[in-house]
């Protein structure tokens, strides 16, 4: 339990090669945690623009950005529509983009959000808590295959098509209202030995159903394409995953922008190469050091990766 640690941070800011008077955004604002940083990097001209879709995160976030100076605006919105946020305020060209995926500590630690499988709370789990759609409605209204094809993409669980059963059988007694009663129905799904190893049975889980109340997976990938054709000459965009699915979409995305056409197929004619407008700031994604692995164990999978525009 407690604040929110942010993680990566000085990889990021370092890579993000803050210009004092630059315009930067972060996509995922939380505590401010990095938010706070290039705010504090920023002069007179320069400015942060800053997006959640979970009002606390804006208001908590806010005050420690307030602290530090004016220089910024908070976005309410997913960054899904970074693109539309941006232009309604007459922004069409930025410095730097961040995005530090997933849930913050606070929304865990907040027992009646419902993310979490260690505190009972009515089933909830939306980012946005003026959102219409919660926990509630995909466990208690999506049909087998819908709730298998859930488990299993987004939490990479095994026992994806046992877990949704059980969820069906229980649905037929009563519905599913707390995050206990959804860890019971998982428990019933799993075999003894599973039981038995390391890690909540529920954990996979807990966050498909996550992704797929914020639709963060679809967020991801509408941002992955949209926030490069932001970035100005040298302008970064900066991803910090922690799930495969979202580090291999982030991969795939970079390389994609990052490759001469042609190149990986065989001989192409000069005239047909097409030079990338970008370039990837490294080979490999920079992940934690052995000292933030021992002291913030939330960093245990995190990855960056960078982007940066020619
Ligand atoms: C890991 S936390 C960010 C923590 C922050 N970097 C810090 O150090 O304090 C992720 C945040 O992104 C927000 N978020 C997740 N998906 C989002 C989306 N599609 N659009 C806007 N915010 C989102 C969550 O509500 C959460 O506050």
């Amino acid at each position: 339990m407690g604040a929110h640690v942010p993680v990566l941070l000085s990889q990021s800011i370092e890579a993000l090669a803050i210009k004092k008077d630059g315009i930067y955004v972060d996509l995922t604002l939380g505590r401010a945690g990095h938010s706070s940083h290039i705010l504090r990097q920023l002069g007179e001209k320069g400015h942060l623009y800053a997006f959640d879709l979970d009002q606390s995160a804006l208001d908590e976030g806010g005050a420690i950005l307030s602290a530090i100076s004016p220089s910024f605006t908070l976005i309410h919105s997913s960054f899904a529509s970074l693109d539309a946020e941006l232009a309604a305020r007459g922004v069409n060209e930025v410095d730097g983009i961040l995005a530090d995926l997933g849930v913050s500590s606070p929304q865990f630690d907040e027992g009646e959000r419902g993310f979490s499988y260690r505190l009972d709370a009515p089933l909830d789990m939306r980012m946005d808590r003026s959102a219409p759609f919660s926990a509630y409605d995909v466990v208690n209204g999506y049909g087998l295959r819908e709730l298998t094809e859930v488990l299993r993409r987004y939490g990479e669980e095994k026992d994806a098509y046992a877990i949704a059963k059980s969820i069906l059988r229980q649905r037929e007694i009563s519905p599913i209202r707390t995050t206990f009663d959804l860890v019971e129905a998982v428990k019933r799904a799993k075999s003894p030995q599973e039981l038995r190893k390391k890690g909540h049975p529920a954990k996979q889980t807990f966050q498909a159903i996550r992704i797929e109340v914020n639709h963060e997976f679809d967020a991801l990938e509408r941002m992955l394409t949209l926030a490069p054709r932001l970035l100005r000459k040298d302008g970064r965009l900066a991803i910090i995953t922690f799930m495969s699915l979202d580090d291999r979409a982030t991969k795939d995305a970079f390389r994609a922008l990052t490759t001469v056409e042609g190149d990986r197929h065989g001989i192409v004619l000069p005239s047909d190469i097409t030079k990338p407008e970008y370039h990837l700031y490294s080979k490999k994604p920079i992940v934690p050091t052995p000292e933030e692995l021992a002291s913030n164990p939330r960093s245990a999978s995190a990855k960056l990766r960078v982007l940066v525009k020619d």
